[in-house]
């Protein structure tokens, strides 16, 4: 702490990422990333654009893009923002639909960064507790004072709230902001985003760090009625008008164009899901339900904390939380067969 920290540093609580290793051996079942490159067409398109024009700044309304995501989802350009990465799209919707003063409310486990952001914009909030079976108690949510925030998966228990659930929330909320964070939505059932032409205060935000492989280029976004998006714009446009640059907008415009690679590399992350799920239970686990590219498990005998460290010690990074209700549980990502195969073999003998 210095006497020259403003108050806003003084009162954040930074977010603590998964560990980042590049120690190749290292099996990194930690954060959730895809075990697969992305598409082929993406390092073709970054490799265009190094090539062209790189001396001149990037697209400051990313038109391009938001077209091109536009077009998928059924929305027009003005119904989509992009950000860096979804925490940017994130903070900036905090800023955008949050008012201090006024509670919001999320669930009490959920995506660390939303007391992070919330201490940082002098935010209040409510933690609404979870079922024992870690489900959402949705009439919790209703008539919020500031509005409601919550991811669907939710992360890290990987649940997915069914959509009828959601629109609820979305109707008893009328006057309020629902943001439904969509990280993990390609490895579930369906999005939020068919309620958007119904419902004006849904704003649905998205990534391409997980499904789309693309977590070092940093390409989140939101998608709203466009009132909602041209209140992100104007947060944008008040702190940096280049969020993406040039090659972020080329290889996530070329991912988003290969739906086949899309469809293929998610189809293969959710069947090695299913049959690790299933090869965890008999090995004494209790698994959650889930429609994530991770699970959420808790051994009958052996404490996650020393499972964490002792696949830590095996090259096997995976996540554990210490907090309460959670501390014995693992977050593990699904990685490819071959990591899953190890991470097996190790777990057969530490159980
Ligand atoms: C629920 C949730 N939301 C958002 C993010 C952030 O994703 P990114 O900033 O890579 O788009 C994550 C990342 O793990 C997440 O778990």
């Amino acid at each position: 702490m210095s006497k020259y920290w403003s108050s806003m540093v003084k009162r954040t609580e930074p977010y603590v990422p998964g560990e980042q290793v590049e120690q190749l051996d290292i099996v990194k079942l930690n954060t959730n990333e895809n075990p697969y490159p992305p598409s082929p067409k993406v390092k073709d398109a970054i490799s265009v654009e190094m090539e062209r024009s790189l001396q001149l700044y990037p697209s400051p309304t990313a038109d391009e893009l938001r077209q091109t995501i536009g077009n998928i989802y059924g929305l027009t350009a003005d119904e989509v923002f992009v950000g860096n990465g979804s925490d940017e799209v994130l903070a900036f919707s905090f800023m955008a639909f949050f008012e201090p003063g006024k509670v919001i409310r999320f669930p009490s486990v959920s995506y660390s960064f939303y007391p992070v952001y919330s201490k940082l914009f002098a935010i209040t909030y409510e933690e609404v507790a979870l079922n024992d079976d870690f489900t959402l108690r949705v009439g919790e949510y209703f008539q919020s004072e500031g509005g409601v925030i919550l991811p669907n998966p939710n992360a890290p228990t990987s649940l997915y709230a069914k959509l009828d659930s959601i629109e609820l929330i979305v109707k008893n909320n009328p006057d309020q902001v629902v943001i439904i964070d969509e990280a993990y939505i390609d490895f579930a059932s369906e999005s939020a985003v068919k309620l958007i032409q119904k419902y004006d205060n849904l704003l649905v935000i998205q990534t391409t760090s997980k499904s789309r492989s693309l977590a070092g280029l940093r390409v989140g976004y939101a998608m709203g009625n466009r009132s909602l998006i041209e209140a992100l714009v104007r947060i944008k446009d008040s702190f940096n008008s280049y969020t993406l640059d040039r090659l972020a907008l080329a290889g996530a415009k070329a991912a988003f164009e290969d739906e086949v690679y899309f469809k293929e590399s998610t189809g293969k992350i959710i069947a090695t899901r299913e049959k690790t799920m299933g090869i965890l239970k008999g090995l004494g686990f209790n698994v959650l339900p889930s429609q994530a590219n991770f699970v959420f498990v808790t051994h009958a005998t052996v404490a996650a904390e020393t499972l964490y460290l002792q696949l830590k010690e095996e090259g096997i990074l995976v996540r554990h939380f210490n907090k309460p209700f959670i501390e014995n549980y693992l977050r593990i990502t699904i990685g490819t067969e071959e990591q899953m195969a190890r991470l097996v073999e190790k777990l057969k003998k530490l159980v």
